[in-house]
């Protein structure tokens, strides 16, 4: 493992296929979470020191990590000030420094006479995850300082610069791999990365803005301290300046957001903290936030643009979105050209009750709209302008027909969504179900993304799941080869058949995930597989689960599955396209069984159990399923039928709604120990 490692990430020239290496290293890592001790300080899993089989290893801030309370308009920013200069009994003017406020995730650095010995995130804002080992693959993030403090603690922000991040969505796709929602996502995603020679391949940067633990102070002033810190070899924000009223905070506030498009990384703001460090000491803190320091937010970015055309895109279960085409512009940095529009109703100007919004106003092609990006979601529609509204505009007519296979349309009653009919014969469903059926939770396979999917479908290669596993018998060698495709050598067609054919053995709730059924998403695939527990056992049950069937009682009668769910699964399996797919496809497959939960000898067997908080030892994930399979049914919320609350830190809500029930508290200490 040692020497493919080495070959892999060191001379770049693997000793192993790229699939027997990830084979080697799940291997490893089964082995590593059964007996954590033998995890070897060259682990290939990146857990060195981990005491927790998952995840990172818990670093306590020796000074807490703290958020700021924000301020929205300019009376707000003369109200801090003021109120920071009541608190200190002074009336005269104070100096604050004003900087931007970067938009990505807080890091404590800590050194040690010189030597970064710790990076840890904010986590809780008591105790972070330590991500050193990929802290250290930061280029702006010094190894060693000259002439600092014996322990200085800088913190700043980790965030990755919009080319950087539109690059690594690039190479993401053409990987078939997962892309970003956005920069903070990428960054916090590169930087928490088990393995750290993934975070040293995303281009991550550094901004220090602030201290924790000093031996000794490193200036008297704000302005000084971040300037030290720049000596030392920190990057510190360029836009950083000295104010001395609120005037001055907001004329720098305002320059910073006309600066703001042009940047080239996020920030969502402007913040101002009291210079004199003296007067920072007395200020100190109110619960969780310093007195002496405040975030100056940015509204919600708006832009003004003209909406083109109306688009339908059609979805695996078949429903019809419709989408803005716009003419594209610049919203907080970024080119926008479409804009969700959510359903028929929102597009009328009604919500889902039938309750007018924007006053009632419909969207018709050809109005002049508001769009914004609030926070970073898909871009929406905020209003329209009627005054500029063309006299020839037509209130938009939802389509009755499916715009891609052309099958009737339906509105269910209660339902918001229009739904195309044409099921598998409608194309647009089948390319969303095999995206569907490759993706992470599903099937899995490497090296098969959305855009692969899309191109095979194109040219007919694809058109089933069996079609997939059929590939390299049809394009492995003869006159059309995958490898001659653009974008595809001999290497990577042989990792993808490699990949497909790994997934011939398939556990029985991925495959019931992956067939994209609706209403049934990876938790009641896996309480289906639980039920049923073979392929041809849970198949021939849900072909004979018609109306009024002892199969469709049964069915109805698992917990975590309704009649809705029950008539969908029914109507699926119903479906002569969809007997004949599975047929094709279970001639590729070797389908494993899924053990029934062990409800004998199982301390929690038939309990109802609810996570909240932040679990140190294992990932949510990771709990939800080791509790499944101890016969336990993991609920997101509180009620009387919750058994047990199993806390971490940071539980809110939850916890106290569980208290108030009397239902019981564990740690997740107690319950790990509750569970054996
Ligand atoms: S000062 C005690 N300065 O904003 C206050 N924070 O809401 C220490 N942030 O967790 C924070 N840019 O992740 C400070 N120039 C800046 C900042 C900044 C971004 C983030 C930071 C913090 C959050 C607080």
């Amino acid at each position: 493992m040692g020497a493919a490692d080495a070959a892999y990430h060191r001379e770049d020239d693997p000793i192993l296929s790229d699939a027997d290496y990830d084979r080697l290293k799940r291997a490893n890592a089964a082995i590593e979470d059964r007996f954590p001790d033998l995890v070897r300080a060259d682990s290939p899993s990146g857990r060195v020191g981990a005491a927790p089989a998952e995840g990172f290893a818990k670093v306590r801030h020796p000074v807490a990590m703290l958020s700021l309370s924000n301020v929205f308009d300019d009376a707000e920013v003369a109200e801090f000030d003021a109120r920071v200069r009541r608190f200190l009994g002074i009336e005269e003017a104070i100096s604050y420094t004003a900087e931007p406020k970067i938009d990505g995730l807080s890091l404590s650095l800590r050194y040690e006479n010189g030597t970064l010995v710790t990076a840890a995130t904010r986590g809780d804002g008591e105790e972070g995850e330590n991500v050193t080992a990929n802290a250290r693959h930061i280029d702006d993030i010094p190894e060693s300082l000259d002439g600092a403090p014996d322990v200085l603690e800088v913190r700043g922000e980790v965030y990755m610069d919009h080319a950087d991040f539109r690059a690594l969505n690039e190479r993401q796709s053409a990987a078939g791999a997962k892309t970003f929602a956005n920069p903070r996502n990428a960054a916090a995603g590169s930087l928490r990365q088990l393995d750290p020679n993934v975070t040293a391949e995303r281009p991550l940067r550094f901004f220090a803005y602030a201290w924790g633990e000093v031996s000794e102070p490193l200036a008297d002033t704000q302005g000084d301290a971040i300037a030290r810190l720049a000596e030392l070899g920190f990057r510190t924000n360029p836009l950083t300046k000295i104010c001395d009223s609120a005037e001055e905070m907001i004329a720098h506030y305002e320059r910073i957001g006309r600066d703001r498009p042009d940047l080239g990384y996020d920030i969502d703001g402007v913040v101002y903290k009291v210079n004199d460090l003296a007067l920072q000491r007395r200020l100190g803190y109110r619960s969780n936030n310093p007195r002496w320091a405040t975030a100056h937010k940015f509204p919600a970015e708006i832009a003004t643009t003209r909406l083109e055309a109306i688009e339908i895109q059609v979805g695996r279960t078949g429903a019809l979105s419709p989408v803005a085409r716009l003419d594209p512009v610049t919203v907080g940095g970024v080119v926008v050209s479409n804009a969700t529009l959510h359903n028929a109703d929102y597009i009328a100007g009604r919500d889902s009750k039938g309750e007018p919004i924007r006053g009632g106003v419909d969207i018709r092609v050809g109005d002049m709209v508001e769009i914004y990006r609030a926070g970073d979601v898909i871009p929406k529609v905020r209003d329209v302008l009627l005054d500029r509204r063309p006299e020839d505009a037509e209130p938009f007519v939802f389509p009755e027909t499916c715009p891609v296979c052309d099958s009737p349309v339906i509105r269910e009653p209660g339902e918001a969504v229009h739904r195309c009919t044409g099921a598998l014969t409608c194309p647009a469903q089948a390319v969303e179900k095999l995206k569907h059926f490759v993706s992470r939770s599903a099937f899995d396979i490497d090296g098969m993304g959305a855009k692969q999917v899309e191109a095979f479908y194109a040219d007919g290669w694809i058109r089933t799941p069996a079609d997939i596993f059929a590939l390299e018998e049809r394009y492995g060698s003869g006159i059309q080869q995958l490898k001659n495709r653009e974008g595809w050598g001999a290497k990577s067609a042989a990792n993808l058949f490699a990949a497909i054919a790994e997934r011939r053995r398939i556990p029985l709730n991925r495959l019931i995930f992956g067939l994209g059924i609706r209403h049934v998403g990876e938790s009641t695939a896996t309480l289906l597989a639980r039920h049923y527990t073979g392929w041809a056992r849970f198949r021939a049950a849900m072909e004979a689960a018609v109306p009024d069937s002892a199969e469709r009682a049964e069915l109805i009668a698992i917990d975590g599955v309704g009649a809705v769910m029950a008539e969908a699964i029914a109507d699926f399996f119903a479906s002569e396209t969809a007997q004949d797919q599975l047929d094709a496809l279970l001639a590729w497959l070797e389908v494993e069984d899924v053990a029934a939960p062990a409800t004998e000898g199982s301390a929690i067997a038939g309990l109802t159990v609810v996570f909240t908080g932040t679990l140190e030892r294992m990932t949510r994930a990771e709990a939800k399923a080791r509790a499944e399979a101890l016969g336990a049914k993991v609920s997101g919320s509180v009620s009387g039928k919750t058994d047990i609350v199993v806390a971490g830190p940071g539980a809110g809500s939850k916890e106290k709604k569980a208290r108030e029930l009397g239902i019981e508290v564990l740690s997740e200490d107690a319950w790990l120990e509750r569970i054996g």
